[in-house]
C-alpha cells in the first residue's frame, strides 16, 4: 500500500479488506438487530425496506465517502483533520467544530452503548445457565426489570464490556481494531446464518408470517414519519456524524477505492439488518408473541422464545454472542476518535490515552446505570439521563455533524479534486454534486427538525 504524503508515525490499516471489515463492524450494531426489523414490520414492509435502501445509497453512502475522503486528506483525529483540511482549502479553522461535535458525540454515545453491550454479555451467561427455560412473558419481564434495578450487576457487566472495548482499542489500529473485526465479523456472519437457518427450519408456518410482516409492501403505512425514520436510521446505522468514519479514513492509504468500499459496507449493513429480521420474527410469531422494538424485543420477548423451544438454550447462547459481537465491533469504533485525539494531542501514547478516556466514559456510564434505578427521577426535559444522552447525541449532535460535513464537502472543497479522487465520470459526478449540494443537506435538515419534535 502506498503511503503518499503521510507522516510515517501515523498508523494504517494493513489491507482494504481489514478496513472494510472494521467499517462494516462499526455500521453493523444494535440498530440492525433491534431497531430495523421492527421498523420495517411496522412502517410498510418492503415499501419501507426499499425506501431505506434508496436512502442508504443516495444519502448515507455519499456522506460515508465524504467522511473517509476528508479523514484521509487530514490524516489526523477528526478535529484537527477538519481544521487542516479547511485551512488547506482556504477556509476558517472554525470548521473544527464539525470535528468537535462529532468526537464529543462518539464519547457520549459510548457511555450508554457500553451499558447495553453489558446487558448482551450478561444474557449470554443467563442463557447458558438455563435461566430462560420454560419462562413466560411475565418472568422474562421480571428478570429484565430486576436486572435493571440491580446496580451491582449492571455495573459489573458495563465494566466487563468497557474493558473488552478498551483492550482492543489499546492494541492499536492494525493489531486491535482491524484484527478484532477480522475475527469477529466472520463469526458474526456465521452465527447469523445459523440463526436464520434455525428460524426457517424450526418455525414452520410462522416463517411465512414473519416474511409477511417484514416484506408485504404496504405503501399506505409509508407516511412522512416512516420516511423520516428511514432517513434517520440510514444515518445512524452507518455510524455517520460522530467522527468515527473520519477517524477510520485517517488511517487509510491513497490507493483504496472509496466508492466501491462504501458500496460493500452499505450492502453488508442492509443484509445483516434484513437477515436479523428473518432470524428473529419467525421465533416471535411461532411462540404466539407480539413483535416489539428495542430492548423489549431482545431482552424480554426473545428469551420467551428461547425458553420454550427445542434447542432454545443453545440458540439463546448463540444469539446473545451474536449481539455482543455486533455491539463490540461498534463500541471499539466509538472509542477510537477520542483516543486518536488524545494520542495525537498529548505525549501519553496510545495505551495510556485509551485507559484515560475509557475510565471517563465508564464513569459516565455509571450515571446511565443509575438512571434506571436510584436516579430514575433525575430528568432533563422529561427524560432520564440515559434517554437524554440518546436524544442529544442521535437526534441533535449526529445530524448537525452530518450537515456540517456535507456542506463542507459540497461548498468548501475543490470539486475537481474530489472528482479525480473518486474516479467519477462527468455523468456520475453531476449526480454526486446534486446529491451533496442539494438533496442531502435538505434531507438532514428534515431529520433534524423531525427529530426535535419526537
Ligand atoms: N451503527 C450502529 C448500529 O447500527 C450504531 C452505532 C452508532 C455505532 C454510532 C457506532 C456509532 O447499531
Amino acid at each position: 500500500m502506498s503511503t503518499g504524503t503521510m507522516k510515517k508515525s501515523h498508523s494504517q490499516w494493513s489491507s482494504r479488506m481489514g478496513f472494510m471489515l472494521a467499517a462494516a463492524g462499526s455500521a453493523v450494531g444494535l440498530g440492525n438487530i433491534w431497531k430495523f426489523p421492527y421498523m420495517a414490520g411496522q412502517m410498510g414492509g418492503s415499501a419501507f425496506v426499499l425506501t431505506y435502501l434508496l436512502f442508504m445509497f443516495i444519502i448515507g453512502m455519499p456522506i460515508l465517502v465524504l467522511e473517509w475522503l476528508i479523514g484521509r486528506r487530514g490524516q489526523k483525529n477528526p478535529i484537527h483533520t477538519m481544521e487542516d483540511v479547511a485551512v488547506s482549502e482556504g477556509h476558517s479553522k472554525s470548521w473544527r467544530w464539525v470535528g468537535i461535535i462529532g468526537v464529543l458525540g462518539s464519547f457520549l454515545i459510548l457511555s450508554f452503548y457500553s451499558v447495553i453491550g453489558g446487558w448482551a454479555t450478561d444474557y449470554i451467561v443467563l442463557a447458558a445457565k438455563g435461566t430462560f427455560e420454560g419462562v413466560n412473558g411475565k418472568t422474562t419481564a421480571l428478570i429484565f426489570d430486576n436486572f435493571k434495578a440491580d446496580v451491582g450487576s449492571l455495573l459489573t457487566w458495563h465494566t466487563v464490556f468497557m474493558f473488552a472495548t478498551a483492550f482492543i482499542v489499546a492494541l492499536g489500529v492494525g493489531a486491535g481494531l482491524e484484527r478484532g473485526c477480522k475475527l469477529m465479523m466472520p463469526g458474526l456472519g456465521i452465527l447469523l446464518l445459523v440463526l436464520v437457518g434455525y428460524a426457517i427450519y424450526a418455525s414452520g408456518h410462522a416463517f411465512y408470517k414473519a416474511c409477511d410482516f417484514l416484506f408485504t409492501p404496504n405503501w399506505s403505512a409509508l407516511n412522512g414519519t416512516a420516511i423520516l425514520a428511514a432517513l434517520g436510521h440510514a444515518f445512524f446505522s452507518l455510524s455517520l456524524g460522530m467522527g468515527i468514519m473520519m477517524a477510520y479514513g485517517s488511517y487509510l492509504g491513497k490507493d483504496v477505492d472509496l466508492l466501491s468500499t462504501a458500496r460493500t459496507v452499505v450492502i453488508l449493513d442492509v443484509v445483516v439488518a434484513v437477515l436479523s429480521g428473518i432470524a428473529i420474527f419467525p421465533l416471535v410469531f411461532a411462540n404466539g408473541l407480539e413483535p416489539a422494538a428495542g430492548p423489549g424485543l431482545i431482552f424480554v420477548t426473545l428469551p420467551i422464545a428461547f425458553g420454550n423451544m427445542i434447542g432454545g438454550t443453545v440458540l439463546g447462547i448463540l444469539f446473545f454472542i451474536f449481539l455482543t459481537f455486533a455491539a463490540l465491533t461498534s463500541s471499539i469504533s466509538l472509542l477510537e476518535p477520542t483516543v486518536e485525539l488524545l494520542e495525537e494531542k498529548t505525549h501519553m501514547g496510545r495505551k495510556t490515552a485509551t485507559i484515560v478516556i475509557s475510565i471517563l466514559i465508564w464513569a459516565l456510564g455509571i450515571a446511565c446505570i443509575l438512571s434506571f434505578n436510584k436516579w430514575a427521577d433525575v430528568k432533563f426535559f422529561d427524560k432520564n439521563i440515559f434517554d437524554s444522552l440518546d436524544y442529544l447525541t442521535s437526534k441533535i449532535m449526529l445530524p448537525i455533524t452530518g450537515l456540517g460535513t456535507v456542506i463542507f464537502g459540497a461548498y468548501m472543497m475543490k470539486q475537481k479534486r474530489i472528482q479525480e479522487e473518486l474516479n467519477l465520470t462527468n455523468f456520475w459526478f453531476k449526480i454526486w454534486r446534486v446529491l451533496t449540494s442539494i438533496v442531502i443537506p435538505i434531507a438532514i435538515v428534515a431529520i433534524l427538525v423531525f427529530g426535535l419534535q419526537h
